[in-house]
């Protein structure tokens, strides 16, 4: 059955997956800042929370949204990283992805937030990648400690939406609450503004 899923999906994957081979990440760009489209100047939440924006992308597009998430509500960001970089060729990318989520591999991350403790909400982006979320985030969310720490995740995709990645990684996050969750097409500039806009308002933070 997931094989199927698999098959009907590459379709799809392969079609936005040209886009993203297309923009070419390299080094230069994915070193640049995410560049938001307009989304409501920075309003810091009136209740005082400290906010992490943690996310990662391989070809830009989940960080153009948590750049977007970031800006809206003065948060911090912090860009998840692997030590060992995916293959350029997105052929090799979708084979080595797939091969760490079917064997639930969790690479080695570069960097880790300081002082996590400080966060009452974090944000978590991931790219949809084989319908679940990456690897690396499994990686960074296994470790800190979710206890009480309020969690809204973010999903970039190339057609599929939000698929099981809610799920699997709310499995991952024991003992915090959720907040309602979002997907956006992937788009290098970045989510619709008022669609975004509309999520972080029902948030209410
Ligand atoms: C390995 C891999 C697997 C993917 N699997 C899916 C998928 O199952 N469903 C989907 O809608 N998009 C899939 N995509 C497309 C990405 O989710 C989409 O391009 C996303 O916006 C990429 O985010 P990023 O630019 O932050 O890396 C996949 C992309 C890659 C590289």
């Amino acid at each position: 059955m997931k094989k199927n899923i698999y098959a009907v999906i590459s379709g799809a994957v392969l079609l936005f997956g040209a886009a993203a081979c297309a923009k070419a990440p390299s080094v230069e760009e994915q070193a640049k800042e995410a560049a938001p489209s307009a989304v409501q100047a920075a309003q810091k939440p009136s209740s005082g929370k400290k906010i992490l924006v943690a996310y990662y992308s391989y070809s830009g597009n989940t960080k153009a949204v948590a750049g977007q998430i970031a800006q809206a509500l003065g948060a911090d960001l912090f860009e998840i990283n692997t030590v060992e970089p995916y293959p350029a060729s997105y052929g090799d990318l979708l084979d080595k992805a797939k091969q760490e989520i079917n064997s639930g591999t969790k690479p080695a991350l570069s960097a880790r937030v300081e002082n996590m403790a400080q966060y009452d909400v974090v944000f978590i982006g991931s790219p949809n990648w084989w319908g679940t979320i990456a690897p690396a985030v499994s990686s960074f969310v296994s470790q800190y400690d979710w206890q009480g720490k309020a969690v809204a995740g973010f999903v970039t995709h190339g057609g599929g939406g939000m698929q099981n990645c809610e799920r699997d990684l709310k499995n991952q996050l024991s003992g915090a609450t959720f907040l309602q969750w979002a997907a956006f097409p992937g788009r290098s500039l970045g989510a619709d503004a008022e669609d975004l806009q509309a999520w972080l308002n029902k948030l209410a933070l």
